[in-house]
């Protein structure tokens, strides 16, 4: 590498001059992600679901291969590649299978949010053709539902109407009942909700959705791919998939327990008939008809690739053995948490997701603090005040350390309580108090603002 070259990469704000040799860049790709957590090692949770050991370490290489073959293709024109609309195709209906609606129809997306973006959008335009004086379309949801509901509301103008949860976490049937008002187009609940991983009441609320003539969207992104293998393990899980007869339309991540590269997700729907307002036409532009099915325009066909290939590669027996790791690694953990003095359980979880708290006022942000300053990446919650784990095959080998980390970052809080005073702990707790939240999402903005701006940390 030139010094110029080295300059310029260093400080990374132009393209190089001269173009760089492979190997060159590739090292100092190496070099650059030393940084970054260590995922493979299991110290972050719910940003990544990887499987361990040498079977972790050959899926991925079996990923990036089917990733990098199909790199610079598009979905975006089914005619032009066959291979992956096929490989779509077979996608879809392995889920709807999984999901108990042989038949279902969808598209894969990048993810759960695009999936939940397109299930929000084609349930606004479901209403606006068959209910046309709904002026401001409302969904009835609970306050536990994912985040990307309030993206999808705030992009396509359709409010949000969050109807508190009950005492166990779930879904309040009766309070949403009661919400259902004129302007409702739809009703969405969660299997599981993401903070503490319980199923909400789907066969209820599948009920009332079929009385009231409404569509019901099930956000399983997190337990689509798990959720069926732990029942068929001969766990108790609340009925949420197409058994329910009011379910109208699935999301679900192939990315998160389907074991598959970044970048994948499906939107299931019941019927065609459910699913046809998904389609975007536009037929006056000059550059064709242009035909969309999803939000994005091109739709990169490595992640399609990668997901079919984990597939073929686990098969059902694959992905048994990895529930049964995922789940025995949460056991282990629920067990070991509810055993360390001044620790409790929140919520009675239906999955792999563990969620936890402080049973007295000791903070429990300045223990995520000492978590992190022990080298683990640290998912903090509040309403309540908790702390988050989605835990996958990966976890099963960490469980003891981190356990023996807490416990000691626990016992670390309880001597100096000043710890609450410092870290991210004061930001958090501010955070989970009502009146200041807004100057909270505004301190957020910054943080984005600065991150935004062009200055390298
Ligand atoms: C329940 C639930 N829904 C939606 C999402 C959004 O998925 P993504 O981050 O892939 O967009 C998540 C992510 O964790 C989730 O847990």
């Amino acid at each position: 590498m030139t010094d110029r070259n080295k300059i310029e990469s260093s400080v990374g704000m132009s393209i190089p001059t001269h173009g760089r040799a492979s190997a060159d860049i590739l090292a100092e790709l190496g070099t650059r992600a030393e940084g970054d957590t260590n995922w493979k090692g299991g110290r972050v949770f719910s940003l990544v679901y990887a499987i361990p050991g040498e079977q972790g370490a050959e899926h991925a290489q079996l990923l990036e291969r089917a990733h990098a073959m199909f790199a610079s293709t598009n979905l975006l024109n089914p005619m032009a590649f066959p291979s992956l609309k096929q490989m779509e195709t077979e996608l879809i209906a392995s889920a709807g299978e999984l999901f108990h609606c042989r038949g279902a129809v969808g598209t894969v997306t990048s993810g759960g949010t695009e999936s939940i973006l397109c299930a929000v959008a084609a349930y606004r335009d479901r209403a606006r053709r068959e209910k046309p004086w709904i002026r401001r379309p409302e969904l009835v949801v609970p306050m536990t539902l994912h985040p990307a509901f309030d993206k999808a509301a705030h992009y396509f103008g359709v409010k949000l109407v969050k109807v508190p949860v009950g005492d166990d976490l779930r879904a309040d049937v009766v309070a949403m009942r009661k919400a259902i008002g004129r302007r409702t187009i739809g009703i969405v609940a969660s299997a599981p909700q993401y903070p503490h991983g319980v199923v909400d009441p789907i066969g209820d609320l599948g009920e009332l959705a079929m009385e009231k003539n409404l569509p019901l969207h099930v956000d399983a992104c997190v337990g689509g791919f798990i959720l069926p293998w732990l029942e068929k393990l001969g766990r108790r899980i609340p009925r949420w998939d197409f058994r329910v007869p009011g379910v109208t339309s699935i999301s679900a991540d192939l990315h998160k327990f389907g074991y598959a590269a970044k970048g994948a997700s499906v939107l299931i729907w019941r019927s065609l008939e459910a699913m046809k307002h998904q389609f975007f036409v536009v037929t006056d532009f000059p550059g064709g008809i242009y035909a969309s099915p999803t939000l994005i325009g091109t739709r990169p066909g490595g992640p399609i690739a990668a997901a079919w290939a984990a597939q073929q590669s686990l098969g059902v027996e694959g992905y048994l053995a990895l529930a049964r790791q995922a789940v025995d690694a949460a056991d282990r953990l629920r067990n070991g948490i509810k055993r360390i003095p001044g620790l409790k359980l929140t919520g009675e979880s239906d999955s792999t997701i563990v969620a936890y708290e402080t049973t007295d006022k000791t903070n429990i942000f300045a223990i995520a603090d000492r978590l992190e300053a022990r080298g683990w990446t640290v998912d903090r919650m509040h309403r309540p005040n908790a702390l988050h784990l989605t835990v996958t095959a990966n976890h099963a080998p960490i469980v003891d350390e981190y356990l023996a980390d807490l416990a000691a970052a626990v016992a670390e809080v309880r001597r100096d309580p000043k710890l609450a005073k410092s870290g991210s702990a004061p930001m958090y707790g501010m955070a989970a108090t009502m009146p200041v939240r807004f100057l909270v999402a505004s301190r957020v903005r910054d943080v984005f603002a600065k991150l935004y701006s062009g200055v390298t940390s």
